[in-house]
């Protein structure tokens, strides 16, 4: 169901439509009698003395054509509180009899000024679908009218939430297009029409890197039909050339796993092993929309792990653009291949304050936290706690998880500077991160997060009805609000 969400500068008064009418944590509704009529008033207070006042939210239907929807505003909510119930409240009103409501901005009453836009926001999240290969269209659309003069968010906070939501969404439909469509020669095209936002897109094809002696990232792709690109995005929005918070992203397109062939089942998940890339792309999206007054870059490698006669074989070497040679044990550990290239070239290229990689890296970290908490793993503690911050902010969760020059250890090869995988089992995730670290090479503030469990959700979650998330998009975004603007 797609949702229409307009402003309208009617007064309100009694309506005889369906209605969002909000009161307090009691459900006191002697402050609504303006927008009610009498018998709707007394019916409406007979039912609320059979209830249950702790819900967050009660429907009241009068008629066949008009129902009332009472939102309760509990103390204290926080933030994401709003944007919970303004879920709750799409997934109430998302029913198929009513495809009109009018939302009543005058009975809020709220401490948070912005409580209008935060529960907009929620709702607008969890209506996202992903429809597009649906041959059958819907034609339903959910209309909502804002009516009122009071509590309206401002424009320019009307800006932000729907930068973020335009950013999230389209982390989404990338994630949410398969391999087959969105495969590296696509979605290489799709980044350069990011420059309609006002970004600066760069696209180093399979021949740039090979120049660049970028061998990590192009043995994952070797074995495809298809390129394999490292695409750059800046936004500079900041007054002053100051260094810019970098941005990198796994983007493999789709992963078999390669000569290490993963099982069939669940094989097909792996189309959204690009996901820490569309984070990446969303975030970025979203900055230049708002035109965030920052410095910020984005990069992400995009390839295909295929099995052909071109494929890589456990057991090669390859050399990185770091230097570093890399004996490749397991191609299906492709992710860091892909990553530990794109972190140098960042950390070289842009210099910048810090570098934040997110990718669906390892199975394991799903082992460790499931689908709550993303892992950090990082060598700098301010950066650990600015992004665990906001995820607890905008309840998109981080835990850190250790580094330890024991597990380094692991990752020492016999035939070149280091190995994809280790041998000893156990702490894969760990394992994972510490060689990504291997590749940054000047100390630069860095922080990994392992997305593999919070890509894609098969039942859904607060924010979001099922599919592809889009975690990474508010959570940086959010970081970057708190701590660089
Ligand atoms: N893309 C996978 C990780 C993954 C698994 C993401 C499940 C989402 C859900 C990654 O490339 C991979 O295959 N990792 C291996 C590493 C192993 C070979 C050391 C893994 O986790 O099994
Ligand atoms: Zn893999
Ligand atoms: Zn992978």
């Amino acid at each position: 169901m797609s949702v229409k969400i307009n402003y309208s500068n009617n007064k309100t008064g009694k309506s005889s439509l369906n209605q969002v009418l909000f009161v307090n944590e009691k459900f006191n509704i002697n402050g609504l009698q303006k927008h009610l009529n009498k018998s709707e008033f007394s019916y409406i207070k007979d039912i609320l003395k059979k209830n249950d006042l702790k819900k967050n939210l009660l429907t009241f239907e009068l008629n066949s054509k008009k129902e009332i929807v009472l939102v309760s505003i509990k103390n204290n909510l926080k933030n994401s509180d709003i944007e919970n119930l303004g879920a709750e409240l799409f997934v109430r009103i998302n029913n198929v009899k009513k495809n009109e409501y009018i939302i009543n901005s005058d009975s809020i009453s709220s401490k948070n000024v912005n409580f209008l836009g935060f529960l907009l926001h929620g709702l607008k999240l969890k209506s996202y679908e992903f429809k597009k290969y649906k041959t059958k269209k819907e034609t339903k659309t959910l209309s909502i009218i804002i009516v009122g003069t009071k509590n309206k968010p401002s424009a320019q906070s009307q800006l932000k939430f729907k930068a973020l939501e335009e950013g999230t969404f389209y982390a989404r439909d990338l994630v949410s297009e398969p391999g087959n469509i969105l495969h590296p020669d696509e979605y290489a095209k799709r980044l350069a029409s990011l420059r309609k936002d006002g970004l600066k897109i760069n696209i180093y094809d399979k021949n740039k890197l090979k120049k660049l002696g970028m061998h990590a990232l192009l043995g994952v792709g070797q074995g495809s039909v298809r390129g394999s690109y490292l695409v750059t995005m800046e936004w500079n929005g900041a007054k002053k050339k100051s260094r810019p918070l970098a941005f990198v992203g796994k983007g493999v397109c789709f992963d078999t796993g390669g000569y290490s062939l993963k099982p069939a089942k669940f094989m097909e998940d792996m189309t959204y092993d690009m996901a820490g890339s569309a984070a990446v792309v969303g975030l970025m999206k979203n900055l230049a929309i708002r035109k965030a007054k920052i410095n910020a870059v984005g990069v992400v490698g995009l390839v295909e792990n295929m099995v052909s006669g071109n494929a890589q074989r456990p057991g090669d070497i390859v050399k990185s653009y770091s230097g570093k040679t890399i004996e490749i044990l397991n191609t299906d550990a492709e992710g860091r291949l892909v990553l530990a290239d794109a972190l140098t070239f960042t950390e070289k290229k842009f210099k910048p304050k810090f570098i934040i990689d997110l990718a669906t890296l390892t199975g394991a970290i799903i082992v460790c936290l499931g689908s709550e908490y993303a892992g950090l793993f990082s060598n700098d503690d301010n950066l650990s706690n600015q992004i665990f911050n906001a995820g607890e902010n905008i309840q998109e969760k981080v835990w850190r998880m250790p580094l330890h020059k024991n597990y380094d250890k692991l990752m020492n090869s016999k035939n070149a500077d280091v190995q994809n995988i280790n041998y000893v089992g156990g702490a894969g995730s760990t394992t994972a991160a510490q060689f990504l670290q291997r590749f940054i090479i000047n100390k630069t503030p860095w922080a990994h997060l392992d997305i593999a469990g919070m890509a894609f959700s098969k039942y859904g979650g607060a924010l979001n009805s099922g599919g592809a998330t889009g975690f990474g998009v508010r959570l940086l975004n959010q970081l970057v609000e708190e701590n660089y603007e």
